[in-house]
């Protein structure tokens, strides 16, 4: 059985699933995700601004996996936190998807509105439509401040996130929190230098493994939620084979400590979209 991640809720989620930020509407799409259930994977991350929600839901479809074996997230987008409308927004995500509720459901970004936001998702949540909530690219002091006014705390917090930027701080703290942490751009994103990195590749070769295989199981060993990208049926079947081998304290602490410290993505306390 794949490793999964039990929610403050109780529910599970699969530790490692299918991201797909940057896979294009369309044929693109339906195929990644066809790909990745057709390789085992029971999880996919999706989000209302990666414009491809109608194609997950058709690659689900077409996979011949049931709904309920499959673990679907999706992401609120800023503009309708921005206009105070996470209760529409949420049931067209549905619409688009094709289906009549989701796993998560997060807050994609911490944008203006984002309280409001939350009340809206809670409600959601306790009409049974979503099966958890919580939050994206939100700091500590977001989820204080969170707190401060509800009682709910959020399953997951879904952060950047490799070893290029381990992000352990902020990881350490959600979780003792009772916060999942799912990590994005996982592989360091779209830049591709970091699965070049010398030290990933001695390590991936030591077990006879790929520097994105080594990559996805440093961050399964360290208790995270994991959601590499591909468009390539290949890439998406080599990322799922990484149960068969574990990487010794050396090595974990070798890939946290390549010393690149870099984002690829935005901070939570400044970005503008
Ligand atoms: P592609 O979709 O063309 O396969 P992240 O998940 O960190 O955002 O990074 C994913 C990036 O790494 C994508 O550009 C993806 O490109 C590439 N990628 C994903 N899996 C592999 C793999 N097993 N080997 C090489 N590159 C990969």
């Amino acid at each position: 059985a794949q490793p999964t991640v039990t929610l403050n809720n109780g529910i599970t989620i699969p530790q490692l699933g299918l991201g797909v930020f940057r896979t294009k509407e369309g044929e693109e799409t339906v195929d990644a995700v066809r790909w990745a259930l057709e390789a085992g994977y029971r999880h996919i991350d999706t989000a209302r601004a990666y414009n491809n929600e109608e194609s997950v839901g058709q690659g689900m479809r077409e996979s011949g996996v049931k709904r309920r074996d499959v673990f679907l997230t999706t992401k609120l987008w800023n503009q309708d936190v921005r206009d105070g409308r996470a209760r529409d927004a949420f049931f067209e995500s549905l619409d688009r998807l094709g289906t009549d509720y989701v796993d998560l459901y997060l807050i994609h970004w911490p944008a203006n509105g984002w309280q409001k936001a939350w009340e809206q998702m809670e409600e959601l949540y306790n009409e049974r439509r979503i099966r958890a909530i919580g939050v994206s690219n939100f700091h500590r002091h977001h989820i204080e401040e969170l707190r401060s006014f509800s009682d709910l705390t959020p399953a997951a917090d879904q952060i950047e996130s490799s070893p290029q930027f381990p992000n352990q701080e902020l990881i350490d703290w959600d979780r003792s929190q009772g916060i999942a942490v799912e990590a994005w751009s996982p592989l360091g994103g779209t830049g591709g230098s970091l699965l070049d990195n010398p030290t990933v590749a001695a390590v991936a070769a030591k077990y006879g493994k790929s520097p994105a295989q080594a990559i996805i199981r440093w961050h399964l060993q360290r208790g995270v939620v994991v959601i590499p990208k591909s468009i390539h049926a290949e890439r998406i079947r080599q990322n799922f084979d990484v149960f068969d081998f574990t990487l010794s304290d050396d090595d974990m602490h070798a890939l946290s400590n390549l010393g690149i410290n870099r984002r690829q993505g935005s901070d939570p306390d400044n970005f503008n979209f």
